[in-house]
This record gives structure tokens, C-alpha cells and sequence, in this order.
């Protein structure tokens, strides 16, 4: 199969690659990716010789048609993923996640083209904390910020062009993320590279915020199921029952990391701050038969500490910088 990628530079889309190389050897692989700042070429350095690298934008028309005409299935991972930097400037997640993707899905209509669109559960807004009540594929979409919005208008716009236009796509809603690769402006490797630098980590508000973590190649086994055996228009959630409040990851990976339990500051909450995710992956598991790898999650916050604490070059250069923007706003 010829496997389109977009934004395969980035964590989930470079671990998808890895584990499409590893897992599917006859598959060929092609990279759409514009190198923006959550991107890091080193990620996909040792594999540049088993794939086509291409560096552009997806809301580049023409080098979209080129690319998908080539392809028999598009995974659509490229956005802007941050909703901290989301309520800094809008602007390039409208640009990304609403254009972006609309000239994908312009492409693969033209060119009778499968498509993979990659989301995430804050589409679905949040749950209070005490509420036993988890996201399902029926959940009402209601995003609170930058970012979730224009996710959830690039589902909308999936939604419509399988209804009006009959193109051939699934849709899939994953929970938070965390493995190797990830980009240290977000929560788990920001705090673990934190502690490798000597710097206290960072909690925002009194972290009762709770979120589903799932090891990124959960998802990504999640998704080659969903492209083999899921059905054309349908919706599949991602999670692996990994609910979390911040608090107590940041305990387990001080645990973990040889810190004292309170080694951390707490910090200025963020705007509008989601309170809890939680998926019920029932329909994946039930009709699709996946079951996730990792149940874990010490496990897996283990790997992924060694990961970075192995991989110093892959983020030293970025640290000043990522932690001199998050002093701007007292985080
Ligand atoms: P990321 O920010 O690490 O990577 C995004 C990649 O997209 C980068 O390589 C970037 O260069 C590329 N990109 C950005 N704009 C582009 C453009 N205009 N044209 C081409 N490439 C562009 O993001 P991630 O965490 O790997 O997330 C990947 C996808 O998964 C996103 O669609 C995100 O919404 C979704 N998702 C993420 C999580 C999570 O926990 N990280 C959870 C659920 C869903
Ligand atoms: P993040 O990784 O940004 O993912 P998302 O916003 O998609 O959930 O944040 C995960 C949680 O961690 C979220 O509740 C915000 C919180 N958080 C902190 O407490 N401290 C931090 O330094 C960061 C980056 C996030």
C-alpha cells in the first residue's frame, strides 16, 4: 500500500511512521510534513532512506493533488496541537486545522482517494470531575478552545464531504498522548525534561484536571485497525482507560525520577482549562477487536523517561527557549 503521512515529522506522526516501517515492511511511506516548530527532522533521521520526505504545507493545493494522486490512503495527522500556544494566536490552527485539512479532503475527493483524519476527544469539551461518564461517538461536540475548535471543524468538514460527496474516510478521536518524540512544550515530557535540567517542574492551578493517557503506540496500532478494518463514515474513540488528574503524574514521574513528591511549583492556571477527558473505547474494542499494549501507565512513564533521558540531543537545543515562553505568561 502507498501510505501517505502528513505531518509525519511530529510526535504521533513519527512514531506512526516508525511503526508502519516496523510493522508493515511492503507498505511505501511518503512524509507531507512543513517542518514547523513541533517538528524535529532528527525523529525521522534514521529511517530518511525508507521513505519519501517531502517538506511543504497541506494547504499547498497543488503539492497536495500531486502527493495524494500517488497514494492509496492518506493519515492525516498534521495540525497545529497546542492548545496553550492556541490561545496565544489563533491564527496558523485556522490556517492548518481548517484549510489544512479542507484541501486534503479536496484532494482525496478528486482522486477517489482513502482517507484517515486523526482527532482528538477535546472536540467533545470537557466532564466535570466527578461525573462517571466517559466521551462515546455520540458525545456533543462542544470545544473550548483555539485549538479544540478548529479540530473539531476539520471533523465537521470530514463528516460532510463522506455525506455530500461520498468520499471514502474514517474519522478517529484519541485522548491524550505521551511517549517518545513528544515536543517538551507539552505536560509529561515538558516536567520529566524539567527535572533532567534541574528545574523544578511546572503544574498548572492545583492539577485536579484529569486526563486519559494512552502510549502512543496504542494509537497508532489503534489507527492500522481502524484503516484495515474500520468502516467507510464511521467514527472510532481511541482511549485505553488511562485516566490520570495532573497531580498525580507529576508524582509518579517525580517518584520515578528520584524527586521528593513536592518538588514542583505550582503555576498560573491556563485559560478556560478543560477539567477532565475520559473515552469509552468500546465501539474499537468491540467491533475492531483492538485492545491496547501498554495498561500501564508507571510502565510506560518509565520507558518514556528513559527515552528522554537517552535522547539529551534530541531536545537540549529547544529547552531555553520553550521554557523562556511559558515564563512570558507565568508558566
Ligand atoms: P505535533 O504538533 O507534535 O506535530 C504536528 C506536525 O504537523 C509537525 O511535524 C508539523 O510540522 C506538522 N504541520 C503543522 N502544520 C503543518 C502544515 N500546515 N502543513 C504540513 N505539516 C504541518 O502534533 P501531535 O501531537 O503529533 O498530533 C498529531 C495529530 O494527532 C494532530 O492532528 C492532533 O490533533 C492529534 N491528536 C494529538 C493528541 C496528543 O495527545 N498529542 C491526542 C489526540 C489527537
Ligand atoms: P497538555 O500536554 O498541554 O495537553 P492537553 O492540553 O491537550 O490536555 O496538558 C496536559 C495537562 O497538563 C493539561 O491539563 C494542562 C496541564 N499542564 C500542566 O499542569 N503543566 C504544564 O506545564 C503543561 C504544559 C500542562
Amino acid at each position: 500500500m502507498r501510505v501517505l503521512i502528513t505531518g509525519g515529522a511530529g510526535f504521533i506522526g513519527a512514531n506512526f511512521v516508525h511503526h508502519t516501517l516496523e510493522h508493515r515492511p511492503d507498505d511505501e511511506v511518503t512524509v507531507l510534513d512543513a517542518l514547523t516548530y513541533a517538528a524535529n527532522e532528527a525523529s525521522l533521521a534514521p529511517v530518511m532512506d525508507r521513505i519519501r520526505f517531502v517538506r511543504g504545507d497541506i494547504a499547498d493545493a497543488a503539492a497536495v493533488d500531486a502527493l495524494v494522486k500517488q497514494s492509496d490512503v492518506v493519515v492525516h495527522f498534521a495540525a497545529e496541537s497546542h492548545n496553550d500556544n492556541s490561545l496565544r494566536d489563533p491564527s496558523p490552527f485556522v490556517h492548518t486545522n481548517l484549510v489544512g485539512t479542507f484541501t486534503i479532503l479536496e484532494a482525496v475527493r478528486r482522486h477517489s482517494v482513502r482517507l484517515h483524519h486523526i482527532s482528538t476527544d477535546e472536540v467533545y469539551g470537557d466532564l466535570e470531575l466527578d461525573d462517571p461518564a466517559k466521551f462515546t461517538p455520540d458525545s456533543q461536540y462542544n470545544p473550548s478552545s483555539p485549538y479544540s475548535s478548529t479540530k473539531a471543524g476539520s471533523d465537521m468538514l470530514v463528516r460532510a464531504w463522506v455525506r455530500s460527496f461520498g468520499i471514502h474516510a474514517t474519522l478517529s478521536n484519541c485522548s491524550n498522548n505521551y511517549g517518545p518524540y513528544q515536543h517538551i512544550e507539552k505536560f509529561i515530557p515538558r516536567q520529566i525534561t524539567n527535572v533532567l535540567s534541574g528545574i523544578r517542574p511546572k503544574l498548572y492551578g492545583a492539577g485536579a484536571n484529569v486526563r486519559d493517557w494512552i502510549h502512543v503506540d496504542d494509537h497508532n496500532s489503534a489507527v492500522w485497525t481502524i484503516i484495515d478494518r474500520g468502516r467507510s463514515g464511521e467514527i472510532y474513540l481511541i482511549g485505553a482507560d488511562g485516566e490520570r488528574n495532573n497531580r498525580d503524574v507529576l508524582e509518579l514521574i517525580l517518584e520515578l525520577m528520584g524527586k521528593p513528591a513536592d518538588w514542583y511549583d505550582h503555576v498560573t492556571d491556563r485559560a478556560g482549562h478543560d477539567l477532565r477527558y475520559a473515552i469509552d473505547a468500546s465501539k474499537l474494542r468491540d467491533d475492531l477487536g483492538w485492545t491496547p499494549a501498554f495498561t500501564d501507565l508507571r510502565a510506560g512513564l518509565a520507558q518514556t523517561i528513559s527515552w528522554y533521558t537517552d535522547h539529551r540531543e534530541w531536545w537540549t537545543g529547544h529547552k531555553d527557549l520553550v521554557e523562556a515562553r511559558y515564563a512570558e505568561v507565568g508558566q
